[in-house]
């Protein structure tokens, strides 16, 4: 594929090139081709369906001519990003270009872009710019569980304090950073289920979200006598009214790179911001209740997710207050399974004692009692589906198995 030459083994500094444009192409041999310090590997053809494929190997930096016309070539260049992980800095070429595709590319983490025509001197200096950028592998980002309701009432924020609290214990003591970030303005629960006072004020970041910084952000974190850091703002029942997206971009991105961990608990209501946290989540997980309407509506919502956000990220079900029925009628747990297939992550028992106790008295399930079977059903289903190296080294290494997509 790669004009038929292995990865070079030299000291120069090795591009690559996908292109379907032969314009283009001769633009990029006449510009790289004829430089000793730079080997060129021209790849001719679409992304589509060859981003799987394109042999990256340590690329200094790849270039990728892209259909932006083409839903499915940006779906291919989000994989390839994907894949990529931000080790190797990626440049777009297009010849179509307005303000969605420039979001899009941002929100990919796209190193640079150049719209067509394009001369020699923007691409030299745009490749030049993001090759000498330090190792985008070096920066440490959070892994992001997400998890989304199916219905109201489902146990959403149970299950993120809970699922915050499993990862905080799933490494030596005090050895985990995990941020839980309230994103259900309207009706978030989480500081109130804790005891806490939240103190995200958003009338101060909306103005400017840029000026949201380490200091700011460290103001508006409640911490937990546990160690965990929680995201709250104060609920604004009577007031139904969204947010520019920039301000939840603004914190995600800001806390993903201050720890180890992110749990989000997610509202109902689908925001213009809703996409972006989906796209920038390592897990994502649904939650439902036991009944025919709640999980029809919970694989509706994985069949929802996985369209827009292409088939990379299939959300997971969790079927919250499940109760097993053996001579009663009612759903059993091989109903789950055949409605939700490989969607379904598991159940978390009913206890329902339990979780209100915790509620009431603000204090995780484990305060309440040490080994419910709440805390230990989620774990099994929480550690199984992390990254298990992750979970058990050190901090350090808890680099995100991809980029994220937030906008810086
Ligand atoms: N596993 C469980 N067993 C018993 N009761 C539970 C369980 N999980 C949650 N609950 C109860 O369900 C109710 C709703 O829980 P929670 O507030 O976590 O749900 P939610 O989906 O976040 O709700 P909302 O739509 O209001 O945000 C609470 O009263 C809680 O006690
Ligand atoms: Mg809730």
């Amino acid at each position: 594929m790669l004009d038929g030459r292995p990865a070079p083994a030299t000291n120069k500094v090795w591009v690559v090139v996908l292109t379907a444009d032969a314009d283009f192409e001769q633009l990029a041999r006449s510009t790289f081709g004829t430089n000793a310090l730079i080997d060129l590997a021209v790849v001719k053809g679409g992304l589509m369906g060859e981003e799987s494929k394109l042999e990256i190997g340590n690329a200094a930096v790849v270039v990728i001519d892209l259909d932006t016309t083409q839903p499915e070539e940006l779906s291919a260049l989000q994989r390839l990003m994907g894949r990529l992980g931000g080790r190797q800095p990626v440049v777009v070429v297009t010849q179509e270009f307005n303000e969605i595709v420039a979001r899009k590319l941002v929100q990919m983490r796209v190193a640079d872009f150049l719209v067509k025509p394009v001369t020699p001197i923007e691409l030299v200096r745009a490749c030049s710019r993001v090759a000498h950028e330090p190792s985008r592998e070096q920066v440490k980002e959070a892994q992001i569980y997400t998890f989304l309701p199916a219905a109201g009432g489902v146990g959403v924020t149970t299950i993120a304090i809970q699922s915050a609290m499993t990862l905080l214990n799933s490494g030596p003591r005090g050895s985990l950073s995990i941020c839980l970030v309230d994103l259900d303005f309207q009706h978030g629960a989480c500081a109130d289920y804790l005891d806490l006072e939240p103190r995200l004020v958003l009338s101060e970041i909306e103005p400017r979200p840029e000026r949201l910084d380490r200091q700011l952000l460290e103001v508006m974190l409640s911490h937990h006598s546990t160690g965990l850091a929680v995201i709250a703002a104060p609920n604004r029942p009577a007031e139904m009214r969204t947010f520019d997206p920039n301000v939840v971009t603004r914190i995600l991105d800001l806390v993903s790179s201050h720890f180890d961990y992110v749990v989000i608990d997610m509202p109902r209501t689908w925001f213009t911001w809703t996409d972006n946290v989906l796209i920038g989540s390592n897990k994502l997980f649904i939650v439902s209740e036991m009944t025919v309407p709640g999980l029809r509506h919970a694989k509706q919502l994985v069949t929802a997710i996985s369209e827009r956000l292409g088939e990379g990220q299939q959300p997971k079900v969790i079927v919250n207050r499940f109760e097993q029925r053996f001579l009663s009628p009612g759903l059993r747990r091989a109903d789950i399974k055949q409605a939700l297939g490989d969607a379904f992550a598991g159940t978390i028992p009913n206890n329902y004692r339990l979780v209100r106790e915790a509620i009431d008295r603000g204090v995780p399930l484990e305060e309440v009692k040490q080994g419910n079977n709440v805390a230990v059903e989620l774990k099994k289903l929480i550690l199984q589906r992390a990254d298990v190296k992750t979970v058990a080294s050190k901090p350090e290494t808890a680099l995100k198995e991809r980029s994220l997509f937030w906008a810086r």
